[in-house]
């Protein structure tokens, strides 16, 4: 990799753009893009022998840890228990040498994350690392290393490493549901191929909205606080396009389960704070629809990121609908990623903010 901005004005538009490419160096550790089988040899970790896994990291890399928390309860009927590095080193909860711990880190440096990981260590827990630096000291401390392949990654504002961490847990779920006889040949296969047609699909979707994102981005510029909702994968994605934005435009933000909406958040709901709704059409799509509703009663602005079967079955008034194309639910999260990134980094641009060394934050946090 060549470390400039090429034809891009920040390192994170063009870590939005690589996406499509390093995705692919991602996934062909994994599976193999002729069979759509996984790779035999692509966990040395026995998923079929480990009790349950454990997953701790920080900031995005936990979120994408969230999204494989979901991804491994259900197709691999593993259990997963998953909390912030900062808290799981020190919440003293029983570990056992039966179960594997998954570490989640872009730089493999995060010193909360490598705390968990020693303290897993002492409890004979078996070690995973999911890391883009394989020379980092996560890496060198653990069992098994599972790269993700994103390349360097300048900005302060992860987006490529996410989507490919997610890529990377998508894949182990499906080798961890194999060994564990819960993905059958032929899901594998049909998963296997979702996964290989993403970087299509990813690039074709980059081109379509880049534009919409643009514009919707000086709306969002002039609010100063926004609330994303989501259900099922699509929560962990709300928090985390809450994060992106609070990160590198300075406007608060807040990612709820969509069905905590009414335990709290709907207070806040006024014409003052758009809502980003994250909903491709999923079995949780007319929940997430009734929470919309909720919404649109509130006089609330709403911001629909949907596919064109929920932009086709949904006929509530929205600010803005974004329409990404049907894709399968097991990349769901990866596609829908970009619309957040774009808005993120297009409203930071348009505010004139620091986008690749956003105030107060390192992209590194080797301190406690
Ligand atoms: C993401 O945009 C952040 N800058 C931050 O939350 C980051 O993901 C976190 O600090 C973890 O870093 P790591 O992946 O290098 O461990």
């Amino acid at each position: 990799y060549v470390v400039d901005k090429g034809n891009h004005r920040h390192f994170m538009e063009k870590e939005i753009y690589e996406q499509p490419e390093v995705i692919s160096h991602a996934l062909s550790q994994y599976v193999d893009f002729g069979s759509h089988r996984v790779r035999p040899n692509a966990s040395p970790i026995d998923f079929n022998a480990v009790s349950s896994l454990a997953i701790s990291a920080c900031g995005t890399a936990y979120l994408a840890g969230l999204i494989g928390k979901y991804w491994f309860e259900r197709y691999a009927r593993l259990p997963v228990e998953i909390d912030v590095a900062s808290e799981f080193r020190y919440r003293e909860m029983p570990l056992f040498s039966s179960q594997a711990a998954l570490f989640i880190s872009q730089s493999g440096e995060t010193a909360d994350t490598l705390a968990s990981l020693r303290y897993c260590k002492d409890h004979g827990l078996k070690i995973g690392a999911v890391v883009n630096v394989k020379e980092s000291t996560i890496a060198r401390e653990s069992d098994a290393v599972f790269p993700i392949m994103a390349g360097p990654e300048i900005g302060v504002a992860s987006t490529k490493a996410f989507t490919c961490q997610l890529a990377v847990l998508a894949s182990l779920a499906i080798v961890a549901g194999k060994a564990r006889g819960t993905v059958s040949a032929e899901d594998e296969q049909a998963m296997v191929g979702h996964l290989v047609e993403m970087p299509r699909i990813m690039a074709r979707v980059l081109n379509i909205i880049q534009p919409q994102m643009e514009s919707l981005s000086r709306e969002i510029s002039k609010f100063s606080d926004v609330l994303y909702l989501g259900r099922g994968t699509s929560f962990p994605l709300a928090m985390e396009g809450a994060l992106k934005l609070k990160e590198i435009s300075y406007i608060h933000a807040e990612g709820y389960a969509a069905g905590e909406l009414k335990h709290g958040p709907i207070a806040l709901i006024d014409e003052n704070m758009p809502v980003i709704v994250i909903a491709p059409f999923d079995r949780f799509f007319d929940k997430t629809v009734s929470n919309m509703q909720e919404v649109a009663a509130r006089g609330g602005r709403i911001i629909f990121i949907t596919d064109e079967a929920g932009a086709a079955a949904s006929t509530l008034p929205t600010m803005a609908t974004i329409t990404l194309p049907v894709v399968d639910e097991i990349i769901a999260p990866m596609i829908f990623s970009l619309p957040i990134q774009l808005l993120a980094y297009h409203t930071a641009v348009f505010m004139g903010t620091d986008v690749d060394q956003p105030r107060n934050l390192a992209k590194s946090v080797t301190v406690e």
